[in-house]
């Protein structure tokens, strides 16, 4: 399974495969000893939805062996992630356009150091029963490919048109439908699909894979009702579903008992939570709930939408040290026009109150977010106030991407369409002067002292890595012997855009 995309997929990914190994599968090392092959697809951007039908043409089956074809492993080291343990520890904000030198985006925030640990629970556990081969004999050369996910979604059946050799096409929205789907293909089926996106439900799973051995994602609100007039995620995601608070609350604390300290809720608009359950929690109140769950130390949560951002949200980060003093705001221009045309529901004065409420708090927020150059008619004045709004702000971190027309959505049509070379520009300066301000402001934490969750360890000797609360990286020396998933002091001893270096102080394992 090789996922692309935002950190919902990555989690998909991982409940998917708990569906599998449920099944009776097993994870194997390569995809040539694979039976199934599964990508699981993002169409954020066009350039993350054309390179799955790369993928697909490097599974082609062979005219005389009636074999696939299968990719022999990346060029770029991003890529190379695809099925090793690697993924485990990097991070997954942001929607990666999986080309590592895709030119259309770019986060001036870190490519982080991967790690070689896997979730202690090796791949092959599990009741494993040996896959029927002449029941898996379809259009793949005798593997299953699946395609899942937002491309699936959005191409539909055209997939098996362009890949006749693909099997399986299921959207996220019908993940619940999955084992089902895979049951059919097991008795010989030659291609089914799961497309449908009018559904109130979740995908819960019985059993999810987890890949981060540190920071378990817990998926709260599936789908977005917002429409966005750039976006496709309302059409590949559907609707909005909120799971019940009783429900996330007793995966928390499964989470805790299995080892769990940190916990990332996540949805498209994960603050427009809505309680389904009797307890009709606010998005806030389940932010304390959770946070009150005994051995949880540390709670995230992404993405947070401007509209449904309060007042309440900060006052339980000021209050809950547990609640982690990070916020991804996304405010994509810093343009009212803009904002107006991208049918944000927010003026750029508006987005500016609600980082004013941050601001304000006692405890140091730490603020993130998403913007997007080169939209229909943005002039060089709205650039500006885009370039104007981030020194104002001053974002610890910012993903910045090239307008990407999509389909199906309403700026498909708009006029006033910016020339590439008109976006490139406009994307290299936001990078540089994002650039800046994070050089700035990791400068002034130089000699602080700051708790680090070590989640990563280095070829080199003495050499960790690990998040702060505020989800900044820092790679620091240490002597101790095996740290990996201890909370420690480090002494920040210099700085760069995109982490800071420092050594650790002291261990701080009797919390
Ligand atoms: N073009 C460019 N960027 C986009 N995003 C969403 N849709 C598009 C598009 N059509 C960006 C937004 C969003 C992030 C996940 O991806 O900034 O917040
Ligand atoms: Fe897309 Fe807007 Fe929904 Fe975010 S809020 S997923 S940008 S439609």
């Amino acid at each position: 399974m090789e996922t692309f995309g935002c950190q919902m997929n990555e989690h998909d990914s991982e409940k998917v495969a708990g569906v599998l190994l449920a099944r009776g599968y097993k994870q194997v090392e390569t995809p040539d000893a694979a039976k199934v092959i599964l990508y699981n697809t993002c169409s954020i951007r066009e350039k993350a939805a054309q390179k799955v039908f790369s993928r697909l043409g490097e599974l082609r089956p062979g005219e005389r062996t009636g074999e696939c074809r299968v990719p022999s492993g990346g060029k770029n080291p991003g890529e190379d992630r695809r099925f090793s343990a690697e993924a485990a520890g990097q991070e997954r904000r942001g929607y990666r356009d999986t080309s590592a030198s895709g030119n259309d985006s770019c986060a001036a925030s870190d490519a982080q150091p991967g790690m070689a640990v896997r979730d202690g629970r090796p791949a092959s556990e599990g009741p494993y029963k040996e896959i029927n081969q002449r029941k898996l004999v379809n259009a793949g050369g005798g593997k299953i490919i699946g395609v899942l996910g937002c491309v699936a979604q959005q191409e539909g059946e055209e997939i098996f048109e362009r890949a006749p050799w693909v099997s399986l096409v299921c959207g996220s929205a019908s993940y619940r439908k999955l084992p089902q789907l895979i049951a059919e293909l097991e008795a010989g089926n030659r291609r089914v699909t799961g497309l449908d996106t009018k559904t109130d439900e979740t995908f819960e799973t019985e059993i999810t894979r987890r890949d981060n051995p540190f920071r378990a994602y817990l998926t709260i609100i599936e789908g977005c009702d917002k429409a966005c007039s750039y976006c496709v995620v309302p059409f590949t995601r559907g609707p909005e579903r909120s799971r019940s608070s009783a429900s996330i609350l007793d995966e928390v604390r499964q989470l805790a008992e299995m080892g769990y300290s940190e916990v990332q809720l996540l949805g498209q608009t994960v603050n427009s939570y809505a309680d389904p359950g009797a307890r009709k929690m606010r998005f806030s109140e389940l932010l304390v709930a959770v946070a009150e769950v005994p051995r949880i130390r540390r709670v995230r949560f992404t993405t947070s939408h401007p509209r449904d951002f309060g007042k309440d949200i900060v006052d339980a980060i000021e209050a809950y040290p547990a609640i982690c003093d990070h916020v991804h705001l996304p405010v994509q221009s810093g343009s009212t026009a803009v904002l107006r045309a991208m049918a944000r529901t927010y003026s750029r004065e508006e987005y500016l109150q609600k980082i004013a409420l941050m601001k304000a708090a006692k405890r140091a927020i730490s603020i993130t977010t998403d913007i997007i150059v080169g939209f229909p008619g943005e002039t060089e004045k709205d650039f500006q106030e885009t370039l104007r709004l981030m020194d104002e702000v001053q974002y610890d971190s910012a993903f910045c991407f090239k307008y990407s027309p999509r389909p199906n959505t309403p700026s498909l049509t708009m006029e006033d369409a910016l020339p590439e070379e008109e976006k490139s520009r406009r994307l290299a300066i936001l990078l540089e002067r994002q650039r800046e301000i994070q050089r700035a402001k990791n400068e002034k934490l130089v000699g602080q002292v700051l708790e680090v969750l070590v989640d990563g360890k280095s070829k080199k000797a003495g050499q960790w890595s690990g998040h702060t609360t505020s989800n900044k990286v820092v790679n620091f020396s240490s002597q101790a012997e095996n740290i990996l998933g201890d909370y420690v002091q480090v002494k920040v001893i210099s700085a760069t855009p995109n982490s800071l270096i420092g050594e650790m102080a002291a261990a701080h394992s009797d919390w």
